[in-house]
């Protein structure tokens, strides 16, 4: 990922999240000097194995587990500052030490309590299927010019008066979507008092602390939360998150100009995952759905849900690999495949009777898509220990060539197993 022109990379997810942004980061963080999250907020859970350890994490970059790399939470992340901190204190009683390496920006806008019952609420009259965590509400603050931010924190005083405003907006909210429950002015005001030292200890101007980085030659990589088709301009809305999932959320969200960007990595699972509402057109029959959903352990990092499963679909990949500008793909959990015997790849759609290679815009024409396959042989083999591509079974290295012909981009790494050695560098 890193050479001689790309010393700024970003890794983003290419479906609809859940691809293994996390482990992928995890791996290239070893020759990277700083780790970025962009966008997102406490709904990713990026799971990273190392050894025998699992580690799961929401609000810290999956960067943080290489003890020379300096981490850092963007301008466009929503921050839960308890999640953070819980993750941070689970991190130090697990032997990873973090002091004075992970920094926070002070334009990072809060995630509060009154945001996650708002989130539960607008669930009710509109099933998105959200994860709970008040990302929506939190980006509606920052772009309805009422968010309270980390650098806020500075003047409690000041920050208490905008906090009675804004728990009051949220509670006559909360009386128009019928709810009951009420946001308590004090428990915010206590929480911040309490969140304030703490947080105020590692915030600064990331922006300006990632262009010094870039300046001194340092390698800085930005980590992608979610995935395209869950971006708010780019995914299937209404059915996505509230943030710019795609790359040029990262030039945003960081607060360093796109130029600066030089490479950028679209992970993509070997088959397709959902979790939450809306289309999923590559979807398996309900028989294949559940295998996969065992083969694969798909059930959701943060809400334990289980995740929709369905085949390789081309036409999203092509999709992300445009709107994200993918330099290159790493292809995730190709081992999950090992035992099928045929496997079905999605390659182009039919809608109302005509064949269609692009996305639609909506959702309602994306409903009604049939997935054209094309099914290719499986290779029913252990692909797990393979290293290199020369490793893999003849059919397993024909299912990447085909996919990566599909997608338009090409293959840069292929992870077999969740640990950090199971990986192919192509
Ligand atoms: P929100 O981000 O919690 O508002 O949820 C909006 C949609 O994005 C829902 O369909 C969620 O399931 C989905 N989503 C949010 N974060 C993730 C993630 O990290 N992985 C997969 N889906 C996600």
């Amino acid at each position: 990922m890193f050479d001689e022109r790309t010393t700024c990379a970003v890794v983003v997810g290419a479906q609809w999240g859940d691809e293994g942004k996390g482990k992928l980061v995890d791996v290239l963080a070893e020759r990277a000097d700083l780790v970025v999250r962009y966008q997102g907020g406490a709904n990713a859970g990026h799971t990273v194995v190392t050894g025998e350890t699992q580690f799961i994490l929401r609000q810290i970059p999956s960067g943080i587990l290489h003890r020379n790399v300096t981490c850092v939470v963007g301008n466009g992340v929503v921050l839960d500052a308890e999640t953070l901190f819980a993750e941070l204190d689970g991190l130090e009683s697990r032997g990873i030490g973090t002091g004075g390496r992970l920094f926070v920006s002070d334009r990072a806008h809060l995630v509060l309590p009154y945001h996650k019952l708002l989130d539960a609420a607008s669930e009710k009259s509109q099933a998105i299927g959200t994860t709970g965590r008040g990302i929506g509400p939190a980006y509606a603050d920052k772009t309805g010019r009422r968010g309270i931010r980390v650098g806020d924190l500075r003047d409690l005083g000041a920050t208490r008066r905008l906090l009675a405003d804004r728990v009051e907006r949220a509670n006559s909210l909360l009386a128009m979507m019928g709810v009951a429950e009420r946001a308590s002015l004090e428990e915010h005001a206590a929480l911040l008092e309490r969140l304030a030292p703490r947080l105020l200890s590692v915030a600064t101007d990331t922006g300006l602390l990632i262009h010094r980085a870039l300046q001194a030659g340092k390698r800085v990589l930005l980590e992608g939360a979610q995935g395209a088709l869950l971006d708010l301009d780019h995914g299937t809305y209404p059915y996505v998150t509230s943030s710019n999932t795609t790359a040029g959320g990262a030039s945003v969200g960081a607060g360093i100009g796109p130029t600066a960007i030089h490479g950028v990595l679209g992970v993509v699972k070997a088959y397709t995952t959902r979790v939450g509402n809306g289309p999923l057109p590559s979807a398996a029959s309900a028989e294949d759905d559940e295998r996969l959903r065992k083969l694969g352990g798909e059930f959701g990092a943060v809400t334990g849900r289980p995740r929709r499963c369905g085949w390789f679909d081309a036409t999203v990949v092509r999709y992300a690999v445009r709107v994200n500008g993918l330099t290159g793909l790493a292809v995730t959990k190709l081992d999950v495949l090992d035992t099928i015997e045929s496997i079905p790849v999605c390659v182009a759609y039919e809608l109302d009777g005509e064949r269609c290679e692009e996305l639609p815009s909506e959702v309602a024409r994306l409903e009604r898509v049939r997935p054209v396959f094309e099914t290719l042989p499986g290779w029913c083999a252990v692909t797990s220990g393979a290293r290199t591509l020369a490793d893999l079974p003849r059919h397993a290295r024909a299912y990447l060539d085909r996919i990566e012909q599909l997608a338009g981009a090409p293959i840069r790494y292929v992870s077999v197993g969740t640990r950090r050695d199971q990986i192919i560098e192509v």
